[in-house]
Protein backbone atom coordinates (compact mmCIF):
# COMPACT_ATOMS: atom_id res chain seq x y z
CA UNK A 1 0.00 0.00 0.00
CA UNK A 2 1.48 3.36 -0.48
CA UNK A 3 2.04 5.93 2.06
CA UNK A 4 -1.39 8.08 1.51
CA UNK A 5 -3.61 5.21 0.20
CA UNK A 6 -6.09 6.24 -1.92
CA UNK A 7 -9.97 4.94 -0.85
CA UNK A 8 -12.78 5.06 -2.35
CA UNK A 9 -16.18 4.95 -0.61
CA UNK A 10 -19.41 4.17 -2.10
CA UNK A 11 -23.12 4.35 -1.54
CA UNK A 12 -26.69 4.96 -2.77
CA UNK A 13 -26.58 8.53 -1.21
CA UNK A 14 -25.21 9.82 1.81
CA UNK A 15 -25.23 7.57 4.38
CA UNK A 16 -22.00 5.71 3.54
CA UNK A 17 -20.60 9.03 5.00
CA UNK A 18 -20.86 7.41 8.64
CA UNK A 19 -18.44 5.24 7.45
CA UNK A 20 -15.99 7.53 5.64
CA UNK A 21 -16.14 9.81 9.04
CA UNK A 22 -14.61 6.47 10.92
CA UNK A 23 -12.27 5.52 8.19
CA UNK A 24 -11.10 9.42 7.88
CA UNK A 25 -10.63 9.34 11.83
CA UNK A 26 -8.42 6.48 11.90
CA UNK A 27 -6.78 7.47 8.30
CA UNK A 28 -7.06 11.19 7.59
CA UNK A 29 -4.23 11.54 5.46
CA UNK A 30 -5.24 8.86 3.03
CA UNK A 31 -6.84 10.38 -0.12
CA UNK A 32 -10.99 10.03 -0.38
CA UNK A 33 -12.90 9.98 -2.90
CA UNK A 34 -16.98 9.77 -1.96
CA UNK A 35 -19.58 8.81 -4.48
CA UNK A 36 -23.30 8.96 -3.97
CA UNK A 37 -25.05 6.64 -6.60
CA UNK A 38 -28.04 9.69 -6.10
CA UNK A 39 -29.30 8.88 -9.56
CA UNK A 40 -30.34 5.51 -8.63
CA UNK A 41 -31.19 5.94 -4.64
CA UNK A 42 -33.23 4.24 -2.98
CA UNK A 43 -31.78 1.11 -3.53
CA UNK A 44 -34.11 -0.13 -0.91
CA UNK A 45 -36.27 -0.45 -3.39
CA UNK A 46 -34.58 -1.46 -6.47
CA UNK A 47 -34.67 -5.66 -7.21
CA UNK A 48 -31.73 -7.85 -6.13
CA UNK A 49 -30.88 -8.21 -10.09
CA UNK A 50 -31.10 -4.10 -10.35
CA UNK A 51 -28.49 -3.44 -8.21
CA UNK A 52 -26.16 -5.81 -9.21
CA UNK A 53 -26.73 -4.57 -13.14
CA UNK A 54 -26.24 -1.01 -12.14
CA UNK A 55 -23.20 -1.40 -9.38
CA UNK A 56 -21.16 -3.94 -10.63
CA UNK A 57 -20.31 -1.80 -14.35
CA UNK A 58 -20.13 1.51 -11.98
CA UNK A 59 -17.83 0.63 -9.30
CA UNK A 60 -15.54 -1.28 -12.43
CA UNK A 61 -15.96 2.72 -14.34
CA UNK A 62 -14.76 4.69 -11.13
CA UNK A 63 -12.31 2.03 -10.81
CA UNK A 64 -10.90 3.33 -13.81
CA UNK A 65 -11.13 6.60 -13.28
CA UNK A 66 -10.19 7.05 -9.97
CA UNK A 67 -7.69 4.11 -9.65
CA UNK A 68 -7.74 3.56 -5.29
CA UNK A 69 -6.05 1.19 -3.44
CA UNK A 70 -9.28 0.08 -1.49
CA UNK A 71 -12.65 0.12 -2.33
CA UNK A 72 -15.10 0.27 0.13
CA UNK A 73 -19.05 -0.48 -0.46
CA UNK A 74 -20.60 1.90 2.56
CA UNK A 75 -23.76 0.58 1.93
CA UNK A 76 -25.45 -2.71 2.80
CA UNK A 77 -28.39 -3.09 1.03
CA UNK A 78 -25.43 -4.02 -1.74
CA UNK A 79 -23.04 -5.11 -0.19
CA UNK A 80 -25.20 -8.30 0.84
CA UNK A 81 -25.54 -8.40 -2.91
CA UNK A 82 -22.48 -7.30 -5.08
CA UNK A 83 -19.44 -8.17 -2.91
CA UNK A 84 -18.25 -11.74 -4.62
CA UNK A 85 -19.47 -10.10 -7.93
CA UNK A 86 -17.08 -7.52 -7.46
CA UNK A 87 -14.19 -9.23 -6.14
CA UNK A 88 -14.11 -11.48 -9.12
CA UNK A 89 -14.13 -8.33 -11.99
CA UNK A 90 -11.68 -6.14 -10.59
CA UNK A 91 -8.61 -6.55 -8.27
CA UNK A 92 -8.49 -3.69 -6.31
CA UNK A 93 -9.04 -4.76 -2.39
CA UNK A 94 -12.74 -4.30 -1.45
CA UNK A 95 -14.41 -3.81 2.23
CA UNK A 96 -17.85 -4.35 2.41
CA UNK A 97 -20.46 -3.14 5.06
CA UNK A 98 -22.85 -6.17 6.06
CA UNK A 99 -25.18 -6.18 9.25
CA UNK A 100 -23.30 -6.58 12.30
CA UNK A 101 -25.42 -9.36 13.76
CA UNK A 102 -22.51 -11.34 15.17
CA UNK A 103 -21.44 -9.10 17.72
CA UNK A 104 -24.92 -7.68 18.18
CA UNK A 105 -26.07 -11.21 19.43
CA UNK A 106 -22.96 -11.92 21.24
CA UNK A 107 -23.42 -8.53 23.40
CA UNK A 108 -27.05 -9.08 23.76
CA UNK A 109 -28.25 -9.92 27.55
CA UNK A 110 -32.01 -10.74 26.91
CA UNK A 111 -30.70 -12.74 23.95
CA UNK A 112 -33.86 -10.46 21.95
CA UNK A 113 -32.16 -8.63 19.12
CA UNK A 114 -33.79 -6.80 16.23
CA UNK A 115 -32.21 -5.87 12.25
CA UNK A 116 -33.42 -2.68 11.29
CA UNK A 117 -32.19 -2.00 7.55
CA UNK A 118 -33.83 -1.53 4.24
CA UNK A 119 -36.67 -3.85 2.73
CA UNK A 120 -33.85 -5.03 0.55
CA UNK A 121 -31.31 -5.96 3.07
CA UNK A 122 -34.04 -7.74 5.66
CA UNK A 123 -34.99 -10.04 2.24
CA UNK A 124 -31.98 -11.22 1.43
CA UNK A 125 -30.32 -14.57 1.60
CA UNK A 126 -27.05 -13.08 2.94
CA UNK A 127 -28.85 -11.36 5.41
CA UNK A 128 -30.54 -15.06 6.64
CA UNK A 129 -27.69 -16.52 6.24
CA UNK A 130 -25.76 -14.59 8.42
CA UNK A 131 -28.91 -15.11 11.58
CA UNK A 132 -28.51 -18.90 10.54
CA UNK A 133 -24.81 -18.55 11.50
CA UNK A 134 -24.05 -16.24 14.10
CA UNK A 135 -27.09 -15.70 15.87
CA UNK A 136 -27.07 -18.54 18.22
CA UNK A 137 -29.99 -18.50 21.13
CA UNK A 138 -30.67 -15.05 20.08
CA UNK A 139 -34.35 -14.13 18.82
CA UNK A 140 -33.95 -12.24 15.98
CA UNK A 141 -36.74 -9.79 14.47
CA UNK A 142 -35.86 -8.41 11.09
CA UNK A 143 -37.08 -4.69 10.10
CA UNK A 144 -37.73 -3.16 6.98
CA UNK A 145 -37.72 0.19 6.83
CA UNK A 146 -39.40 1.61 3.89
CA UNK A 147 -38.48 5.51 4.36
CA UNK A 148 -36.06 5.84 6.93
CA UNK A 149 -32.93 6.14 4.73
CA UNK A 150 -35.01 9.23 2.88
CA UNK A 151 -35.53 10.50 6.15
CA UNK A 152 -31.89 10.66 7.23
CA UNK A 153 -31.06 12.04 3.42
CA UNK A 154 -33.26 14.76 3.85
CA UNK A 155 -32.37 15.54 7.37
CA UNK A 156 -28.60 16.27 5.83
CA UNK A 157 -30.46 18.94 3.78
CA UNK A 158 -31.74 20.47 6.55
CA UNK A 159 -35.10 19.67 6.50
CA UNK A 160 -36.00 17.97 9.79
CA UNK A 161 -37.67 14.38 9.98
CA UNK A 162 -40.66 14.39 11.75
CA UNK A 163 -40.67 12.59 15.47
CA UNK A 164 -44.08 10.18 14.16
CA UNK A 165 -42.14 9.18 10.90
CA UNK A 166 -39.32 7.96 12.60
CA UNK A 167 -41.31 6.47 15.63
CA UNK A 168 -43.26 4.44 12.95
CA UNK A 169 -40.32 3.25 11.12
CA UNK A 170 -38.56 1.88 14.75
CA UNK A 171 -41.32 0.44 16.25
CA UNK A 172 -41.51 -2.87 15.15
CA UNK A 173 -37.78 -3.05 16.42
CA UNK A 174 -38.93 -2.86 20.04
CA UNK A 175 -40.71 -6.63 20.85
CA UNK A 176 -41.68 -8.03 24.33
CA UNK A 177 -42.27 -4.34 26.24
CA UNK A 178 -43.32 -5.39 29.72
CA UNK A 179 -40.54 -7.37 30.96
CA UNK A 180 -37.01 -5.71 30.97
CA UNK A 181 -35.56 -8.86 31.66
CA UNK A 182 -36.96 -10.83 28.07
CA UNK A 183 -37.16 -7.84 25.94
CA UNK A 184 -35.13 -6.34 22.64
CA UNK A 185 -32.36 -4.92 24.50
CA UNK A 186 -30.16 -4.81 21.08
CA UNK A 187 -30.63 -2.89 17.72
CA UNK A 188 -28.64 -3.51 14.35
CA UNK A 189 -28.24 -0.31 12.37
CA UNK A 190 -27.77 -2.43 9.07
CA UNK A 191 -28.45 0.66 6.88
CA UNK A 192 -25.68 3.37 7.07
CA UNK A 193 -27.85 6.19 6.27
CA UNK A 194 -29.88 5.49 10.19
CA UNK A 195 -26.86 6.74 12.19
CA UNK A 196 -27.32 10.15 10.59
CA UNK A 197 -30.65 9.79 12.64
CA UNK A 198 -29.34 8.33 15.54
CA UNK A 199 -30.21 11.51 18.34
CA UNK A 200 -33.70 11.59 16.99
CA UNK A 201 -33.92 7.73 16.81
CA UNK A 202 -32.95 7.36 20.46
CA UNK A 203 -34.99 9.89 22.20
CA UNK A 204 -37.70 8.17 20.56
CA UNK A 205 -36.90 4.43 21.20
CA UNK A 206 -40.28 3.25 23.26
CA UNK A 207 -36.89 2.06 26.03
CA UNK A 208 -33.07 2.40 26.01
CA UNK A 209 -31.41 -0.45 23.68
CA UNK A 210 -28.24 -1.30 22.25
CA UNK A 211 -27.98 0.21 18.73
CA UNK A 212 -24.79 -1.20 16.59
CA UNK A 213 -22.83 1.07 14.42
CA UNK A 214 -21.05 -0.92 12.26
CA UNK A 215 -18.82 1.77 11.22
CA UNK A 216 -15.75 1.44 14.00
CA UNK A 217 -15.30 -2.55 12.81
CA UNK A 218 -15.55 -1.39 8.89
CA UNK A 219 -12.83 1.48 10.14
CA UNK A 220 -10.80 -1.46 11.74
CA UNK A 221 -11.39 -3.88 8.56
CA UNK A 222 -9.75 -1.03 6.71
CA UNK A 223 -6.78 0.26 9.04
CA UNK A 224 -5.77 -3.75 8.96
CA UNK A 225 -5.48 -3.54 4.91
CA UNK A 226 -4.42 0.23 4.32
CA UNK A 227 -1.71 0.01 7.56
CA UNK A 228 -2.02 2.96 10.07
CA UNK A 229 -1.86 6.96 9.98
CA UNK A 230 1.37 8.09 8.65
CA UNK A 231 3.02 10.56 11.11
CA UNK A 232 2.75 14.04 9.55
CA UNK A 233 0.86 13.45 6.45
CA UNK A 234 -1.15 16.01 5.78
CA UNK A 235 -4.82 15.46 4.83
CA UNK A 236 -5.98 15.92 0.83
CA UNK A 237 -9.48 17.83 0.26
CA UNK A 238 -11.88 14.60 -0.03
CA UNK A 239 -13.14 14.57 -3.95
CA UNK A 240 -17.18 14.30 -3.56
CA UNK A 241 -18.84 13.00 -6.52
CA UNK A 242 -22.80 12.65 -6.86
CA UNK A 243 -23.86 10.27 -9.79
CA UNK A 244 -26.89 12.77 -10.71
CA UNK A 245 -24.15 15.35 -11.02
CA UNK A 246 -25.82 17.41 -8.31
CA UNK A 247 -23.00 19.81 -7.05
CA UNK A 248 -22.09 19.17 -3.95
CA UNK A 249 -21.13 22.60 -2.88
CA UNK A 250 -24.90 23.19 -1.75
CA UNK A 251 -24.26 20.61 0.93
CA UNK A 252 -21.33 21.88 2.02
CA UNK A 253 -22.01 22.97 5.50
CA UNK A 254 -23.55 19.29 6.27
CA UNK A 255 -20.66 17.52 4.48
CA UNK A 256 -17.47 19.00 6.68
CA UNK A 257 -17.92 17.06 9.69
CA UNK A 258 -18.19 13.91 7.96
CA UNK A 259 -14.63 14.24 5.75
CA UNK A 260 -13.16 16.16 8.46
CA UNK A 261 -11.34 18.02 5.69
CA UNK A 262 -12.49 20.25 2.89
CA UNK A 263 -14.83 18.42 0.48
CA UNK A 264 -14.08 19.35 -3.19
CA UNK A 265 -16.04 18.78 -6.56
CA UNK A 266 -14.72 15.91 -8.89
CA UNK A 267 -11.27 17.18 -10.89
N1 LIG B 1 -27.23 3.27 2.81
C1 LIG B 1 -27.81 2.10 2.27
C2 LIG B 1 -27.59 0.87 3.15
O1 LIG B 1 -26.67 0.83 3.96
C3 LIG B 1 -29.20 2.06 1.71
C4 LIG B 1 -30.12 3.17 1.44
C5 LIG B 1 -30.95 2.97 0.18
O2 LIG B 1 -30.43 3.35 -0.87
O3 LIG B 1 -32.06 2.40 0.24
O4 LIG B 1 -28.29 -0.10 3.05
Amino acid sequence: MPHEPAILVFDSGLGGLTVLREIATARPDAAYTYVADDAFFPYGQHTEDEIIARVVPLIGELIARHQPDLTVIACNTASTLVMDHLRKAYAVPFVGTVPAIKPACASSRTKRVSVLGTSGTVKREYTKALIRDFAGDCETTLVGSEHLAALAEAALRGERASDAAVAAEIAPCFVGGGDAATRTDTVVLACTHYPLLLDQIRRLAPWPVDWIDPAPAIARRVIDLVGPKVADASPAPARMIFTSGRNSSDLSGALKPFFGVAARAPA
